[in-house]
């Protein structure tokens, strides 16, 4: 049996994901992680009917001196990701990043720590399987077309930019095909801002605005041809759930670090 704390359990996405655990026979959520819900009981600030108690902690040091658990699952705001994963990782545990806006140079510092403390972090900035399906779809079209850039779009508040499902698919393009940029940016007359930022050598455009939940698109150009990737999530967390559950079962198979929920699906 899994032993699972959640971080951000109280939150959009981690709440379906508690509640998931709970309803599943090979794992156990033994706490999780909400400042607004320190000392509660899980299934009282969910409603739920199951009978289990999942008591919920302001921190992770907090959590780690109260309940024994064997994977740490971080969903919760880039300000505090960075922290509740080294310290887990520091003892041992096995952690799912789905927590945006950590950086590559983050990530080589996580790895580091996962290696020398002899465990795994798998961290994929979309869980769901269609955007999987995006990215893989994506690194062909890159393989064959070296012009393209990146729309990242999401809604008002969100904190950071790009997001992770954008940081992560640009990361991984860039290790196909950098694209080709015919007028380089800084040669662009005008407001070079306008051209968007570069992240791994890829124009990234970061779009705020309310009515929009989270959308990506990846447009690649030819002369006389283009070709437009395309994928958005609805209001519902549910499509990350099956995927974060896969990574559970998986998250033992290797050590160090993994980007990508590919990187444990079989194609
Ligand atoms: N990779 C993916 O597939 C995927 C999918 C969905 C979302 N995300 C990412 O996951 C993160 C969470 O998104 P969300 O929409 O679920 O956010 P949310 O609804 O605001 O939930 C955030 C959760 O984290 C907790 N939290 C925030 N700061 C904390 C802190 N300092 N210490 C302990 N707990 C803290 C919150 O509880 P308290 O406020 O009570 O502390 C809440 O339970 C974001 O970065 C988002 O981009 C990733």
């Amino acid at each position: 049996m899994k032993k699972v704390l959640v971080a951000g359990a109280t939150g959009w996405a981690g709440s379906e994901i508690s509640k998931a655990i709970l309803e599943n026979s090979e794992m156990t959520l033994t706490g999780g992680l909400s400042r607004a819900h320190n000392g509660k009981n899980l299934k009282e600030v969910l409603s739920l009917k199951n009978n289990q108690t999942v008591p919920l902690f302001d921190t992770i040091e907090n959590a780690m001196e109260h309940v024994d658990f064997d994977i740490l699952i971080e969903f919760t705001k880039p300000q505090i990701a960075k922290h509740n994963i080294i310290s887990a990782l520091k003892k041992g545990k096995k952690v799912i990043v789905g927590t945006s806006g950590l950086s590559d140079e983050d990530y080589e510092e996580i790895e580091k720590i996962a290696l020398e403390n002899n465990t795994s972090v798998l961290a994929a900035g979309n869980f769901a399987i269609t955007m999987v399906l995006l990215q893989k779809f994506a690194e062909m079209a890159a393989q064959y077309i070296p012009n393209y850039e990146i729309i990242d779009y999401a809604d008002e508040q969100k904190i950071d930019a790009p997001s992770g499902t954008v940081a992560e698919l640009a990361f991984r393009l860039s290790k196909v095909q950098q694209p080709n940029i015919a007028v380089p940016i800084e040669e662009t007359i005008g407001n070079k801002a306008t051209r968007g930022a570069t992240i791994n050598g890829i124009q990234v455009h970061s779009v705020r605005l309310p009515g929009h939940i989270i959308s990506v698109e990846t447009i690649f150009g030819l002369k006389g041809e283009k070709l437009i990737l395309r994928h958005d999530s609805t209001e519902s967390a549910e499509p990350y759930v099956k995927g974060v559950l896969l990574a559970i079962q998986n998250i033992e198979t290797f050590k160090g670090l993994k980007r990508g929920l590919d990187t444990i699906m079989q194609f």
